[in-house]
């Protein structure tokens, strides 16, 4: 039995991608994120396509105990055997900037508690069953401080640190966690900040969702801790790792920096 593949921010972008893999590969889909509609039409999606069963679990994941909520429902359709941890959302500004706390809080509660609860439940289920993967969308961002993105890059950088130690804490029991980062692709993410106009997306060559997906899942299924996507990212964080903190800081700070 395949077991059900939760995924959440399967509303948009990378999430779909994910849905599709999974119910390409067999797996039952249990979606989840705000945009019903949307979960309801690639729900019928996957079920002409794959005829696997799809479950839609709209959830706010910025609400108090709603990836609580979300993780009981989950569970009451059966055996979770795959998390993709993917709902994600950042600000582009200066941290400075008092207007911007209303969302860069909503993704700390999204990208980081509940990343992290969904996380936690998984594992502790999966540990105590037939075991099961774990892939949390990180980025390459969490290599790297971002000024003009900053609590986007340290929520990235919570969720890469967690899965790398969770990774080697469950060895052996059939589990594995893989961070998946990706550097800018080509999805909604950007226009949901209503961000334009910063030099990341006017220099950088953009990933594709699909290919992105893809190594995501490859990745998830090899059972490798971390997936850089990418030639270009992959030399990005090899340059950061080699390089002193407050440099890739104000170099990543140049990119960030929203141009008018
Ligand atoms: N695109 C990039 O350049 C890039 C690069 C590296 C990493 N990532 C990461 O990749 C992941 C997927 O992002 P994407 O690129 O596919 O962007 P996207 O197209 O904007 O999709 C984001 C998804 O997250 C969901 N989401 C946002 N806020 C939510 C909330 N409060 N509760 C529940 N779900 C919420 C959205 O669904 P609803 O709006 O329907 O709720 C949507 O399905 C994110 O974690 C992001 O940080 C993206």
């Amino acid at each position: 039995m395949k077991g059900w593949a939760l995924i959440t921010g399967a509303s948009e972008g990378l999430g779909q991608e994910f849905a599709r893999l999974a119910a390409a590969e067999g797996h039952d889909v249990i979606l989840s994120a705000r945009q019903t509609a949307k979960l309801e039409a690639l729900a019928q999606t996957l079920r002409a396509d794959f005829g696997v069963a799809v479950l839609c679990l709209p959830a706010d994941l910025s609400k108090p105990g709603a990836a609580e909520t979300l993780w009981q429902s989950a569970e009451q359709a059966g055996c979770i055997s795959v998390l993709v941890n993917n709902a994600g959302l950042g600000r582009n500004g200066a941290f400075a900037d008092p207007e911007g706390w209303a969302r860069e809080a909503e993704s700390i509660e999204v990208n980081i508690r509940a990343a992290a609860l969904l996380m936690k439940r998984a594992a502790v289920a999966m540990a105590a069953s037939d075991g099961g993967r774990i892939l949390n969308v990180a980025s390459a961002a969490g290599f790297m401080p971002g000024p003009n993105m900053a609590v986007y890059h340290a929520t990235k950088a919570f969720l890469l640190s967690l899965s790398e130690a969770a990774a080697v804490e469950l060895r052996g029991t059939g589990v594995s966690v893989t961070a998946l980062c990706p550097g800018a692709t080509e999805t909604n993410f950007f226009a949901a900040d209503g961000q334009h106009r910063s030099t990341i997306l006017t220099r950088m060559p953009m990933g594709k969702p699909d290919t992105v997906a893809r190594a995501g899942w490859a990745a998830m299924k090899a059972g490798r801790a971390v997936c850089v996507t990418g030639v270009q990212n992959k030399l990005a964080v090899l340059l950061v790792r080699l390089s002193p903190r407050w440099i890739t800081a104000v170099a990543t700070g140049a990119f960030l920096k929203r141009r008018s």
